[in-house]
């Protein structure tokens, strides 16, 4: 790893209320602040945003989506600039359990857009949902890469982190664990895929990450051995212990 391990909680729809988020953040915090070489952000669900934002601490937060248009008649929408205005750095764009909900990678690269040009870091997260035999997950992996980034600026490449998730392996009905070579032979993928189509000294800035059942366990040999430059977690960032031992990790796998 060359940069800053950089840690990324998913909170997904959790926790209940924001006195419970406020716990956690602070929770999260206390273990971040002995662990200052690396990047720790919470993406956290957008009502809570506001309060973490006056929590003091060297976390960063983020959010999990945002919308596609700048602003307008969209009911229910948030846009990536108001979430930059109530404290947001980081924006997931693209995670499996929205592209469920519909996300194609049109509407991704459209939100994309909107991340960079309100100034949020993008996190695009690309990975297939079943693995065959053939690897035509390679061809699923470099359709999602090409078509989210479709209109990206290439000057601002350098801002993005990509993150491979690969579906089969997130959450509580993962068919398994994902092992550090696979992470690591699709890091070497997604790099090839972004020197073809950009070069290889854009391709060389793009951060890679790995998310899909990170843990405790696992965390170590991802970061060292999975070919990435941070992790993505989502169950075991909701419990502060569990997800501050992995910032601990990541900063002895520097
Ligand atoms: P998980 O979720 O760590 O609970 O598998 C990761 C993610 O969906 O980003």
């Amino acid at each position: 790893m060359t940069t800053k391990p950089l840690i990324i909680a998913n909170l997904k729809m959790n926790p209940r209320t924001q006195k419970e988020a406020e716990m956690l953040y602070k929770g999260i915090g206390s273990f971040a602040k002995n662990f200052k070489k690396s990047e720790i952000v919470v993406c956290a669900p957008y009502p809570y945003l506001s309060s973490l934002s006056k929590i003091k601490n060297s976390l960063k937060l983020g959010v999990q989506d945002v919308h596609e248009e700048k602003e307008g008649a969209y009911t229910g929408g948030v846009s990536a600039s108001m979430a930059k205005s109530v404290g947001a750095k980081y924006a997931i764009v693209g995670h499996s359990e929205r592209r469920r909900a519909g996300d194609a990678d049109e509407v991704i690269s459209k939100k994309l857009l909107q991340t960079i040009k309100s100034g949020l870091i993008p996190v695009l997260c690309i990975g297939e949902s079943v693995r065959d035999e053939k690897g035509d997950y390679h061809l699923v992996v470099k359709q999602q890469l090409i078509g989210s980034l479709a209109g990206f600026p290439k000057a601002q490449l350098k801002t993005l982190v990509i993150a491979y998730e690969p579906v089969w392996a997130i959450g509580k009905s993962a068919v398994r664990e994902a092992t550090p070579e696979e992470s690591r032979e699709m890091a070497i993928f997604i790099k090839k895929v972004l020197s073809d189509t950009y070069g290889a000294n854009t391709a060389e800035k793009v951060r890679i990450i790995y998310g899909g059942s990170v843990n405790t366990e696992n965390a170590e040999s991802f970061l060292q051995h999975g070919g990435v430059e941070g992790v993505l977690v989502g169950r075991e960032s909701l419990n502060a212990k569990k997800f501050g031992k992995i910032i601990g990790l990541a900063q002895m796998s520097k």
